[in-house]
């Protein structure tokens, strides 16, 4: 089907192969966006429809803010691209001072990739070096956990544990990784407000199952979310995040949190590191650094593993890894200006005000036809539905097929719907969102 552009003519669809799109589906009913402002996309057909979920937990700062896009119009005319091989410019050094204040205390030091997959290899390379650089070569394997996603590279879905992304690949996947369970645990912890009272002792698997089977002196790192995004929204237990860094410092592994959702004030801090009140080792990002507008990401670095790379004896690249585009001046000029905004509006801890009535509205959903569950904490949540028998995935994928042609935008995943809306959400925007959800809920047999 070739639908009427905005401009006039018809679009040829058959080209575009889609990324994580059901494209003969999308190709015969496609939904189409033309602009965007704020909270709002306008359709092809010119409807509003309202962002739901900063698009893909990105537009933290809200589409098309003014000092995003003269930032990057202004760099686009002065330095379209210098490579940062061995030659600067300053706007990366900049970005990265900026990220350092926000980080942290005592992660300093920012690596720049063009996206989180990226983020999340540079990160697992990274902890790799570290140890052979410390004396502990013999530290190879990576813990991830089940549900985690980590992007789509080949390190990333191995200690990602989201099954439809790995068993195509299962062969080839990064080897020497183990996974830790996954916190959801339903019968107990339904319909829980912000963190689960129930499920600390998930944590102790790591001490008591994964390090004694491969053994402490072979593991160079643990990777999770803080809170899972991708693989359902899993807020985690109270105390289990705490619990990982005990175990991890006990024995000697870094400890990898992947913030390239919650990171840049989804939780109400500009990390869920300083949430929790956690210091991992190296924490990942993309996504909110540029408000979506230009792929970025990036590894925060703790200052310890910096200086084991920056005093290895020798001389010479100390890290030989790098994305021809890591520090590219428009992704550098379009992070400056959502982090002006972010600072202007105060976007960073603004979740904490709006996580109140997001929640509350989130949990209004209970009750709701064939909901099981409903999750949240800071400006994230999720409703899930039990399976249509014999057809996982076909309600949240129905729900968010009529949000969509009713006005707004939520997502799917497996049987749970996912609401993320950007920081500049007001109140108004939550009533809408979670009204159009409500309705249609009760139309989803
Ligand atoms: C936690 C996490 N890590 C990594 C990624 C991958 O990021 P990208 O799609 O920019 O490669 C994502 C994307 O959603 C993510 O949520």
């Amino acid at each position: 089907m070739n639908p009427p552009q905005a401009t006039g003519g018809m679009l040829e669809l058959e080209h575009f192969w889609m990324p994580f799109t059901d494209n003969r589906r999308f190709k015969r009913a496609p939904r189409m966006v033309a602009s965007a402002s704020g909270m709002y996309y306008t359709t092809t057909e010119g409807r509003q429809v309202l962002d739901g979920l900063a698009t893909l937990w990105c537009v933290n700062a809200g589409h098309c803010r003014p000092k995003v896009v003269e930032a990057i119009r202004k760099q686009a005319g002065e330095l379209d691209f210098a490579s940062a091989f061995s030659l600067g410019h300053p706007l990366p050094f900049k970005v990265a001072e900026r990220i350092a204040e926000l980080a942290p205390a005592g992660m300093g030091y920012v690596f720049f990739t063009n996206s989180g997959s990226e983020a999340v290899d540079t990160a697992l390379k990274m902890a790799l070096a570290y140890h052979r650089l410390n004396g502990q070569a013999s530290r190879t394997r990576f813990i991830g956990r089940e549900r985690g996603y980590h992007g789509v590279n080949l390190a990333g879905i191995s200690v990602g544990g989201v099954p439809a992304m790995r068993k195509a690949y299962s062969g080839a996947l990064t080897p020497g990784v183990d996974h830790l369970r996954h916190t959801q645990d339903l019968a107990k912890s339904a319909f829980s407000r912000g963190q689960p009272a129930l499920g600390v002792e998930l944590a102790d698997e790591l001490e008591q199952r994964v390090i004694p089977l491969h053994g402490a002196e072979n593991i160079a790192a643990v990777i999770v979310e803080p809170v899972s995004g991708a693989g359902g929204v899993l807020v985690p237990p109270r105390g289990y995040l705490e619990r990982l860094r005990e175990i991890c410092t006990r024995h000697g592994i870094l400890l990898i949190f992947d913030e390239v959702i919650t990171g840049f004030g989804r939780l109400g801090q500009p990390f869920a590191a300083q949430v929790f009140g956690i210091q991992p080792d190296l924490i990942t990002f993309a996504k909110g650094v540029t408000s979506g507008s230009v792929p970025l990401g990036g590894v925060i670095v703790e200052q310890g593993i910096h200086a084991a790379f920056m005093n290895a004896p020798g001389g010479g690249v100390e890290f030989f890894h790098g994305y021809t585009y890591s520090g590219h001046p428009l992704a550098c000029a379009a992070a400056m200006g959502a982090l002006d905004t972010y600072a202007e509006e105060g976007l960073l801890t603004r979740a904490r005000e709006l996580a109140k009535p997001f929640e509350d509205a989130v949990h209004a959903l209970k009750g709701s036809p064939n909901v099981i569950d409903c999750r949240n904490l800071g400006l994230i949540g999720a409703i899930e539905m039990s399976p249509r028998p014999g057809a996982p995935g076909a309600r949240a994928f129905e729900a968010f097929e009529k949000c969509w042609a009713k006005g707004v935008f939520v997502r799917p995943i497996g049987d749970s719907v996912a609401f993320c809306p950007p920081l500049i959400a007001e109140k108004k925007h939550l009533d809408e969102m979670f009204s159009v959800t409500a309705e249609v809920l009760r139309t989803v047999a």
